[in-house]
């Protein structure tokens, strides 16, 4: 049976993904999910797999090399897939050391753990191990606001927040380990996710949890910065496919094609609200477009991302599925359901962050 080690599995994207891989695989598979459990990590979204006997989850910084080391030297791990990450944008501009810390001395501690347990006397890897590195595609910086400019493979790398420069330095640091030691990866550079389990911090989630609350829709800037939104299933589906067909050493960029401007996801979310809310739901009432506030801009805001997801495509046959009208309604349906995990995600702390966050926006 093949072993999964997921780093950051119990985030927004790694819990999709655990989902996902149990639903393709069952019990082909084990998964052991090492996780710190963060501000951003939250167990609440595995609950339907915490039970299978082969699901493992281990608590774990994975800047802790004899933790890491230990979970290598105890398992016999065929597969890394490495989402553990600081990943919100805003918290980089306020607290960039952590960046650094987590994104880079992080991943660094999992390319020597790995490396340390695979690699042969003779400086070879055994066949079919194989680490997966999770990117973003920040990190090749921001795209004139053009028809036709997109973000490619061959992009030079010119990120400006520190969360993408972390996120960069992370992936010339696994580009490092293939060239110099052979080491057996794969670095994806994804679009923004949306979807079930998001932290309300994002966008998305953020717009949806204040619309419901009757808050402030805070946009930032003038609302026109676009970015190319893709369903958190199929970047699931598009690891998966990665490491089983992509070929090592490769880099392989994942994209939605669904370019859009801030304040037209705004109101998109405003309509979809409108139309799904049940018609004697008092909360109708306070959704509209009044609520839609301009705000200071994010510093270093990126004007526009872009994938052009060729080489996906032509290689591996990926596409997304899910077209940004269908996965916004599942999405909005999906907080509805769950009011409970929007409680527990937005009291205490996010409120304080919050606060602080949009204090004087
Ligand atoms: P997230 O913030 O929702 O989840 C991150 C997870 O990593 C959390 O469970 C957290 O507890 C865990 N973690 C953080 N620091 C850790 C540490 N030191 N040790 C162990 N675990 C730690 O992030 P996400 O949105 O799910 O993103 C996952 C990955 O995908 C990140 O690497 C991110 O850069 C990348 N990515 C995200 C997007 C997006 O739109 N969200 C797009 C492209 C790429
Ligand atoms: O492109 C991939 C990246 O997408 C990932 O690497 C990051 O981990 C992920 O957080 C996301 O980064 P963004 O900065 O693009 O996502 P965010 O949801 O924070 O913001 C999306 C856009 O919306 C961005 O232009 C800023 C704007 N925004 C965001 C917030 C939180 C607002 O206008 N108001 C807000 O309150």
């Amino acid at each position: 049976m093949r072993t999964y080690l997921v780093t950051g599995g119990a985030g927004f994207i790694g819990s999709n993904y655990i989902h996902y891989m149990f639903r393709k695989y069952g019990d082909e598979i084990r998964i052991i999910n090492v996780d710190v459990l963060t501000y951003a990590g939250n167990l609440e979204n595995l609950r339907e797999v915490e039970g299978r006997d082969n699901y493992t989850f281990i608590r774990a910084n994975i800047c802790d090399r004899e933790a890491i080391e230990r979970i290598f030297a105890e398992n016999e791990i065929d597969r890394v897939v490495h989402f553990a990450a600081e990943s919100h944008v805003d918290r980089s501009i306020v607290h960039p050391e952590v960046f650094v810390e987590t994104n880079v001395l992080g991943t660094a501690t999992m390319l020597n753990a790995a490396r340390k347990a695979w690699e042969q006397p003779d400086g070879s890897y055994p066949e079919g191990k194989k680490f997966l590195h999770v990117s973003t595609d920040e990190v090749y910086g921001s795209l004139p606001d053009e028809e036709g400019a997109y973000f490619y493979e061959t992009t030079p790398y010119q990120p400006h927040s520190p969360y993408s420069a972390s996120k960069a330095g992370s992936d010339m640091l696994v580009r490092s380990y293939m060239d110099t030691y052979g080491f057996p990866a794969n670095i994806t550079n994804c679009s923004n996710n949306y979807g079930p389990y998001q932290f309300p911090e994002k966008m998305i989630p953020l717009m949806i949890h204040n619309a419901l609350e009757g808050k402030k829709l805070p946009v930032y800037g003038d609302g026109r910065n676009v970015r190319d939104w893709l369903y958190v299933e199929d970047h699931a589906k598009a690891i998966d496919l990665v490491q089983e067909k992509g070929r090592l050493f490769e880099t392989y960029n994942i994209g939605g094609h669904n370019e859009k401007r801030n304040i037209e996801i705004v109101k998109i979310i405003i309509a979809t609200l409108q139309e799904l809310l049940p018609a004697d739901d008092p909360r109708r009432a306070h959704i509209n477009e009044d609520l839609i506030t301009f705000v200071e801009d994010r510093k270093g805001h990126d004007l526009r991302y872009a994938i052009a997801p060729d080489k996906i495509k032509a290689e591996l046959g990926w596409e997304p599925e899910t077209m940004f009208a269908e996965g916004i309604k599942k999405t909005i349906r999906w907080y509805f359901e769950h009011e409970e995990w929007l409680a527990h995600a937005t009291s205490g702390a996010y409120q304080e962050y919050y606060e602080k966050m949009y204090a004087g926006r």
